[in-house]
């Protein structure tokens, strides 16, 4: 990692752990309501963190995986004050199932599953009782919250360093520092590029149907300072045409084994434009992100929410029984990727091959995952 561009503080933070596992609250900053209301709430029990997954109150994979992690700590505390003389296999097997449904809460990112999985087998790893083990879940959770935000840091230096020279950039949906412990993946290259004196200016896709660009990336690239303008998706390609647009640079909620990415519906047509005007299409993700075991984006499931589609229906002019076809996610061909920034650094023309010892250092492509990497 190169500490030639410094780092700012992020404008902004979606969650916050407080306190012992014994006593402790995941506080989640409610994005549903932003960008009027900066709302938080105290959740003590799993199944609050669930359903603010659910609901995108918390959104974004990197902080899914984080939520998803100090979830499973909330579940393991209520699995030991619900029969604290319960024997280390019971607690085992209840944990299994609370880690079933955390992971379940949405399908698409896969941080969520992914962090999960990596806490269920530290907890059969680690020796001794319920209560060590849930000390050793929140002391992973930790680790994963602390590696993500070391990640961003990189990421917003490593992209910096790639995109020094370019000042006007595109972004869609919101990768920035609400789906992070850090400064972000996409808008980290921006905030550091901008705490180094550069004139950044950034057009925001709205990023229909839920609004995540005007309502959210707007929200905390203002916060920073950051210059910008919303635009309705469909003005991106006219503006790459008339050659206002320097790079396009978007997160990923999973990037495949041949270099697939899928990222927030709207993406591809971003990145189709790109290529048809010769803009740098960037995805910038940690490796967290990275899925070593779906060969290709096709193979991924793709979300479709009722309240997605009911995003069209709000006006009041709109049948109530309109059919509306609503995918959360899109599919962007490796081949139209100029780069991959993460932690590790800048991978240009990403392919499979090309990839491969990225995806090899991803804990769950080895043996012994550790939580915090
Ligand atoms: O449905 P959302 O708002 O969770 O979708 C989020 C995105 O698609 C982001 O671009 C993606 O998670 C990358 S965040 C680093």
């Amino acid at each position: 990692m190169s500490d030639a561009f410094p780092v700012p503080e992020p404008p902004v933070s979606p969650i916050a752990w407080n306190g012992t596992w014994r006593d402790g609250a995941l506080r989640i900053l409610d994005q549903t309501r932003l960008p009027h209301h900066e709302m938080v709430r105290d959740h003590r029990e799993a199944a609050g963190v669930i359903e603010d997954i659910r609901r995108l109150a918390v959104r974004g994979a990197p902080v899914l995986g984080v939520a998803g992690a100090y979830a499973l700590v909330l579940s393991a505390r209520e699995i030991i004050e619900a029969d604290p003389t319960c024997t280390r296999p019971d607690f085992l097997a209840a944990l299994d199932a609370a880690g079933t449904r955390i992971a379940a809460a949405r399908p698409t990112a896969v941080n969520l599953p992914a962090a999960v999985e990596r806490g269920l087998a530290l907890a059969r790893r680690v020796p001794g009782s319920p209560e060590q083990v849930a000390d050793a879940l929140l002391a992973g959770a930790r680790a994963l919250d602390d590696y993500e935000r070391e990640a961003c840091a990189a990421i917003g230096r490593a992209g910096a360093a790639w995109l020094e020279g370019r000042r006007r950039f595109v972004t869609h949906c919101n990768a920035g520092a609400l789906v992070t412990t850090g400064i972000g993946t996409a808008l980290a290259p921006i905030y550091v590029l901008k705490a180094a004196g550069a004139d950044v200016h950034v057009w925001v896709n709205e990023t229909r149907p839920l609004l995540q660009g005007l309502r959210l990336t707007a929200y905390e690239l203002r916060k920073a300072g950051v210059s910008i303008a919303v635009v309705a998706d469909g003005v991106t390609a006219g503006l790459m045409r008339r050659g206002q647009v320097d790079a396009a640079i978007v997160g990923a909620d999973r990037i495949c084994a041949n270099g697939d990415v899928v990222n927030k519906v709207g993406t591809y047509a971003v990145a189709l434009a790109a290529h048809r005007h010769g803009v740098p299409f960037v995805v910038a993700a940690p490796s967290s992100t990275l899925d070593p075991r779906t060969p290709e984006g096709d193979a991924v499931p793709i979300e479709e929410r009722p309240h997605d589609a009911g995003a069209y229906l709000e006006p009041a002019a709109v049948a109530a029984d309109l059919p509306v076809y609503a995918p959360a996610f899109d599919v962007t061909p490796a081949a139209l990727v100029t780069a991959i920034v993460s932690e590790f650094g800048v991978l240009t023309e990403p392919d499979g091959a090309r990839l491969g010892p990225w995806l090899a250092r991803v804990p769950g492509a080895q043996a012994d995952a550790a939580p915090g990497r």
